[in-house]
């Protein structure tokens, strides 16, 4: 069943968006060579507690965190670790979810430590750009499958490929939601989009194969070839005016 909302609930996840956006552009300044994930993590939460709002992801599931951090090949759902300390070149995305007085938002941003190779480069920029291929397709009456066919097409044409094994989501006072987002297949399929759904579109893109394998601890999820990995994520709103970004960071 997919929940539909008011726009009175779409601003309260607004609300929460907003903190979450802040935050990234908190954390934004913070990536630098010699960091360590768990001082980002650890910034992360006193953010979001201090604004009021509670991190969803601790406790989730047994998840002990308030972020995911995921370095390099690391597709999503990397622990924060104080022996990670980040370095030049690296990649990292960090994943948080906001609760503000019961409402959600959910945003993941790819992050670049000092100089980037001119491909790895490549690979955060067309990430990000997928995202926005997808978010163009947010309108009532396309369906699920134009979002994601759209992303596919862009990424795939531009040497990447898409993971299969994470997708993105309904999400309202709960994190995970009817409908489900996949970032690839045919357009012209799957659930018609109607005003007042709120989604999370949040494409992965490897530089190698799309293949997925999860650690010994059972939640971090790395590429099969070991090729890096970057994932940009918005929680949006359907509406009249077109896709409203609950977690902008404009
Ligand atoms: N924010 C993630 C998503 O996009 C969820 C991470 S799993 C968790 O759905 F356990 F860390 F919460
Ligand atoms: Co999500």
């Amino acid at each position: 069943m997919i929940v539909i909302k008011t726009m009175d609930e779409i601003m309260k996840m607004k609300k929460a968006g907003e903190i979450l956006a802040a935050c990234h552009k908190e954390i934004a300044k913070m990536i630098k060579p010699g960091i360590t994930t768990m001082e980002i993590d650890t910034f992360a939460e006193k953010f979001i507690r201090d604004h009021g709002a509670t991190p969803e992801q601790k406790g989730y599931h047994g998840y002990p965190f308030a972020t995911c951090a995921s370095v390099n090949d690391v597709i999503c759902h990397g622990f924060p670790s104080k022996e990670m300390v980040l370095k030049d070149g690296d990649i990292v995305t960090i994943d948080m979810v906001v609760n503000l007085n019961g409402w959600l938002a959910d945003s993941a941003w790819s992050y670049g430590v000092g100089e980037l190779e001119p491909k790895t480069q490549k690979l955060l920029d067309v990430t990000k750009d997928s995202l926005y291929k997808g978010i163009e397709q947010a309108i009532i009456g396309n369906r699920i499958g134009d979002i994601s066919n759209a992303i596919q097409k862009y990424a795939e044409a531009e040497g990447f490929s898409v993971v299969r094994d994470f997708i993105g989501h309904g999400i309202g006072s709960k994190m995970h939601e009817e409908p489900q987002v996949p970032h690839y297949g045919p357009a012209g399929r799957g659930t018609r989009l109607k005003e007042g759904m709120v989604i999370t579109i949040e494409p992965m893109l490897n530089v190698g194969k799309y293949h997925a394998k999860i650690d010994e601890d059972g939640w971090t999820a790395r590429t099969v070839d070991g090729s890096l990995s970057a994932q940009y994520e918005h929680t949006l709103a359907i509406t009249v005016d077109g896709p409203l970004l609950i977690t902008d960071q404009s």
